[in-house]
């Protein structure tokens, strides 16, 4: 059963190993090998033993709210966000369907509606549309095709949900 609780800056290397295994799976199929990097940005570097790589990628993780999943010790989910917007969420493929994601943005929901919020916006990947859809999040505009960090070709969902609403 994993337990939800905020990030502290020594998950960074564990974090950056999740979301670049995780983005690489299941949401940059459609990258060439060759392009890859572009679009995982300072994340194509998770893992390395190098300070600055390091510093790179806790410092693109920062986030007003950070929140983590941990399993049995192991980091298995991240949700990065700050008021009214849902930056980026992440669960490890052999932990989805087990309500990870779920728990992550209501906890995200919960603290955003206890300071006002009215509102969530997420742009979401477009693997992740039917889980955002089973979280009450309805789409906002049509698909979008943006960047990622330096690669180019991601599309997206705008979606958003008013909270208190279901
Ligand atoms: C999207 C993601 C975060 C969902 O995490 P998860 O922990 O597997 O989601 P949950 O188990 O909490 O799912 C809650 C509900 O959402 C729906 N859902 C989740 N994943 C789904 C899928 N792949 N297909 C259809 N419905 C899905 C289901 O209704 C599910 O409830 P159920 O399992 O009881 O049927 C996860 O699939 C992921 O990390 N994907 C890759 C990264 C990504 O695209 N992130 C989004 C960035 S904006």
């Amino acid at each position: 059963m994993a337990i939800i609780r905020h990030y502290q800056e020594s998950d960074a290397t564990s974090v950056g190993k999740l979301i670049a295994d995780t983005y690489s799976e299941f949401n940059l199929g459609f990258v060439s090998p060759q392009e890859l990097g572009l679009f995982l940005g300072p994340f194509r570097h998770a893992g390395s033993p190098e300070k600055p790589h390091q510093e790179a990628i806790a410092q693109v993780i920062r986030s007003a709210l950070v929140l983590v999943a941990e399993d049995d010790g192991e980091i298995v989910g991240v949700l990065r966000g700050r008021k009214d917007r849902l930056g980026s969420l992440f669960v490890r493929g052999d932990h989805h369907r087990q309500g990870i994601g779920r728990g992550l943005v209501e906890q995200f929901e919960l603290e955003y509606l206890q300071q006002g919020a009215t509102v969530i916006r997420v742009a979401a990947t477009l693997y992740a549309v039917p889980f955002y859809l089973a979280m009450g999040y309805k789409r906002s505009t049509g698909v979008r095709t943006g960047w990622s960090f330096e690669g180019h070709g991601l599309q997206v969902q705008p979606m958003r949900k008013v909270l208190g609403k279901g």
